[in-house]
């Protein structure tokens, strides 16, 4: 049962209660009393809504709202300086449905909630993400080898670049042929398995790495799989025509707990040990494993969890791992000189430049591709600590993104993160949302699907980011456009499509026929936003990523919420893990399906009993 306890006016917390009612009303009097002092602890926090510059800005909406974009698009001194360059990439905001004056009161809302100091607590290492009392240093992962930067008294970037070589290290080896699995053969082919930010994360920078001429050629001859969903259809897709004698396995979790990335990890183990376990390495397999061990092989092996089909030999040459949580990777059996470090202070979510991302990207495309990927980050998070406001781009987004969610009421934008929180960092229930739906899809293919939509359905604010470069000029023979021209033909016509719209003036004017002028009329004033960067290589990639995982914390320093703490995706793990072991105790013992609400009583018993056919 999943009961929600209402604070008024109009907030809900959910927790898992079994047996327990279901709605709270915290105000009624014959409330349990520990949570009625919760809610007198809270009442001492200020909300960032009860400010002058938010009340200001709500009283703004309406002058806004009568204002079209049409207008305000003529106006080319407001145009032009909406417009921000910043090493190579120009951003172009004056289709957003905002004036001058908007960003004048954006800037006072980001003083009264105190943005400035915020960034520079996370950048001094302070514990900001309180909930979980650890720092929020995602940049010291991409910080130059001489900078400082503290956490608790201790600067963390030496500890960086110690297992930023030895990723170097390893992955120069393992490319050059230097590391060779059991059977002595050079290893090829990489499946990194991880979920959630230990996944999504190095998938997106491997799709846009793909694509990068110079990174795809470093690549050549190698594979770089990704298996994160535990659904047994995605392990057998992921190694449908891997061959195990030329495959390393690179387990990714922050815990080495997450039961998908657990399950696939003993799985892929058995398929390591079923294939290789019984097979001896040649001598110079062994010889050549020595010297590209840090230690001595195989002294790990007394720790090893117990498992029927574990062979540790051929473990410890295909199966390497990357975790916070360096003694569960040792009783998993990988020995822990392969294992690559990372930290509390590194949110899963913001952990791709860590050895979460560098790590499988390295052994795929080679440490200096991913080098000049940490290099880009690293740009913008030096203009975002340092840049003013007004020419910052990741604090631009993030307040433009507040204005769109907060006050215009757009709930969602066309582009992940752990924002989207009920209450605020200090606790307080917010009446206020914090949060988008992100969604997006490359080039042309979001006009033919969801663009109806954003053209004359909901009004949905889209970023739209495009390079002036192809990674892959394609010119056919006699034609005016390239592929990559009639490419961003669509970027820079989109933008205005949605701002300026058809009005029904137009249509007659172009002789459309009377019945279809209210199909054919689009109302515009549709806000966007256009990135325009100079390539899409290792570097502008590195730059995307900060700017997007930055305009996160924005927002969430504005709302005053934690953007680094995720307890939302907690509870469903928490029911998972219910469900599994009710499933254990039906199969094994046969016990009866006990616990669960009717209708999860009703599905678990069909599932078991269909499943026993
Ligand atoms: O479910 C979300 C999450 O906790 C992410 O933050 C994390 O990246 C992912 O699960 C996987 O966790 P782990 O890296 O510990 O396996």
């Amino acid at each position: 049962m999943l009961p929600t306890i209402r604070c008024r006016p109009a907030v809900r917390i959910s927790g898992f209660h079994p047996g327990d009612p279901g709605i709270y009303d915290l105000e009624s009097p014959d409330f349990n009393c520990s949570l009625k002092d919760i809610k007198s602890g809270m009442a001492s926090s200020a909300l960032i809504c009860e400010t002058e510059p938010w009340k200001d800005l709500r009283a703004h909406v309406d002058d806004i709202k009568k204002t079209h974009l049409r207008e305000l698009m003529t106006d080319m001194e407001r145009c032009q300086s909406m417009m921000v360059d910043f090493d190579g990439i120009m951003l172009d905001y004056s289709r957003q449905c905002a004036t001058l004056d908007t960003l004048n009161k954006l800037n006072n809302l980001a003083q009264a909630a105190h943005l400035k100091e915020k960034i520079d607590r996370m950048f001094e290492g302070e514990r900001i993400n309180s909930t979980e009392n650890r720092s929020v240093l995602h940049v010291a992962l991409r910080a130059p080898r001489n900078s400082v930067i503290n956490s608790d008294g201790k600067n963390v970037v030496p500890d960086v670049w110690q297992v930023l070589d030895k990723i170097k290290n390893f992955s120069d080896r393992v490319r050059s042929g230097a590391w060779v699995g059991a059977t002595g053969k050079a290893l090829k082919n990489v499946i990194a398995i991880g979920i959630g930010g230990s996944f999504l994360g190095p998938l997106f920078v491997h799709t846009a790495l793909q694509t990068d001429l110079e990174a795809a050629e470093f690549a050549r001859g190698r594979q770089l799989r990704f298996l994160a969903n535990v659904d047994p259809i995605d392990v057998a897709r992921n190694l449908a025509g891997l061959d195990p004698e030329t495959t390393l396995v690179v387990v990714v979790s922050k815990t080495f707990t997450t039961a998908e990335t657990m399950l696939n990890a003993r799985t892929l183990r058995e398929w390591i040990s079923a294939a290789l376990g019984a097979v001896q390495p040649t001598q110079s397999a062994v010889r050549l494993q020595i010297l590209a061990c840090n230690g001595p092989p195989y002294l790990f092996q007394n720790h090893v969890q117990a498992s029927p089909g574990f062979r540790p030999q051929a473990v410890a040459k295909h199966m390497v791992a990357v975790s916070t949580n360096l003694t569960l990777v040792e009783k998993f059996g990988i020995d822990p000189n392969n294992a690559f470090a990372f930290w509390d202070w590194v949110g899963g979510r913001y952990s791709v430049c860590s050895a979460v991302g560098v790590l499988p990207l390295s052994l795929q495309y080679g440490f200096e591709v991913v080098e000049k990927f940490l290099k880009g980050a690293s740009s913008i998070d030096q203009h975002f600590h340092s840049a003013p406001f007004e020419k910052n781009l990741p604090v631009l987004l993030g307040l433009l993104s507040v204005w769109n969610v907060s006050f215009l009421g757009y709930p969602a934008r066309v582009s992940m993160e752990s924002n989207g929180k009920g209450v605020s960092i200090d606790g307080v229930p917010l009446p206020y949302e914090t949060g988008e739906i992100d969604f997006g899809e490359p080039g042309t293919n979001g006009q033919h699907s969801f663009y109806q939509l954003i053209h004359q359905g909901r009004i949905i604010p889209c970023d739209f980011i495009g390079v002036v470069k192809s990674q892959q000029p394609v010119y056919l023979k006699g034609e005016l456009v390239s592929n990559h021209d009639e490419l961003m033909s669509n970027f820079f016509a989109q933008p205005d499509a949605l701002a300026y719209g058809k009005t029904p003036e137009q249509l007659l004017h172009e002789n459309v026929p009377h019945h279809l002028i209210t199909h054919k009329t689009f109302s515009g004033n549709r806000p966007s936003l256009s990135l325009l960067l100079p390539s899409l290589n290792a570097y502008n990639i590195g730059q995307l990523l900060a700017i997007y995982e930055h305009r996160i914390a924005v927002e969430g320093f504005v709302w005053g919420i934690n953007s680094f703490d995720q307890w939302g995706v907690e509870l469903g793990k928490s029911l998972a893990t219910q469900v599994r072991k009710q499933l254990h105790a039906s199969r094994r013992k046969g016990e009866p399906v006990e616990g669960f609400n009717f209708s999860t009583t009703m599905l678990l018993t069909r599932f078991l009993e269909l499943h026993h056919r």
